[in-house]
């Protein structure tokens, strides 16, 4: 598998306009490359054009129905995405997620023909291994997994390079990304033991995320 770069840009930028600005600064540079962009979800039909990959930050499990407020994974796929990221922590905490839900969105997902980007990771009090377990069981092989730890999103305090090697050996043959603190620094060791990277705040500055491109390429 080619390294895959994710850009989530989480609950930012807060206008269409701002969006659009980044995009542009970035646009020409990620062409035809394996870089998935996923802005909020209500800024997709102003983004999307060709060859450049794009995803949801989250999504529905069911196809359509009353369901306020929800997106689901076959409405993504019609607008031109081709990914969606399903149980980020901020989902998990902030949202209650469940494993239970998760799954489901997952199955959603795949019957949409979207491919799932799934956020695995513990928090500092927490086994790293058993709490992957769980999150993972029942979760397919084709899936892509992102060890995302939550100590390490958003805090500078990224996972250390054995940490992340030990949780790829764990998973074995899957498919497998790192987010969490990644910069321009470190993107090059963590590309060396990994799939790819799953990238937050570094995505939202262009000129850093450009520089998290050029190491891959
Ligand atoms: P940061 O890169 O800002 O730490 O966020 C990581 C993340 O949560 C990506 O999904």
């Amino acid at each position: 598998m080619k390294k895959l770069i994710i850009a989530n840009w989480k609950c930012n930028p807060a206008t269409l306009k701002e969006a659009q600005e980044l995009f542009h600064l970035i646009k020409e540079d990620i062409k035809n490359k394996d870089v998935v962009i996923c802005p909020p979800s209500i800024f997709l039909p102003f983004l999307i054009c060709d060859d450049i990959n794009f995803g949801a930050q989250n999504c529905f499990w069911e196809k359509s129905g009353a369901y306020t407020g929800e997106i689901s994974p076959q409405m993504i796929k019609s607008i031109g995405c081709e990914y969606v990221i399903i149980g980020h922590s901020e989902r998990r905490t902030i949202f209650n997620e469940s494993n239970d839900e998760i799954r489901s969105k997952i199955k959603q997902a795949k019957r949409a023909g979207l491919v799932p980007i799934v956020c695995i990771g513990e928090s500092k009090d927490q086994n790293t291994f058993e709490i992957i377990e769980e999150q993972i069981r029942g979760v397919e092989q084709d899936v892509i997994l992102a060890y995302e730890p939550l100590w390490a999103i958003g805090t500078g305090e990224n996972a250390s390079f054995d940490k992340v090697r030990e949780v790829r050996e764990f998973l074995k043959d899957r498919k497998f990304l790192y987010g969490g603190s990644v910069n321009s620094q470190n993107a090059k060791d963590y590309l060396e033991i990994t799939d790819g990277l799953l990238i937050g705040g570094a995505s939202l500055n262009a000129i850093e995320f450009l520089k998290i491109i050029k190491t891959a390429y």
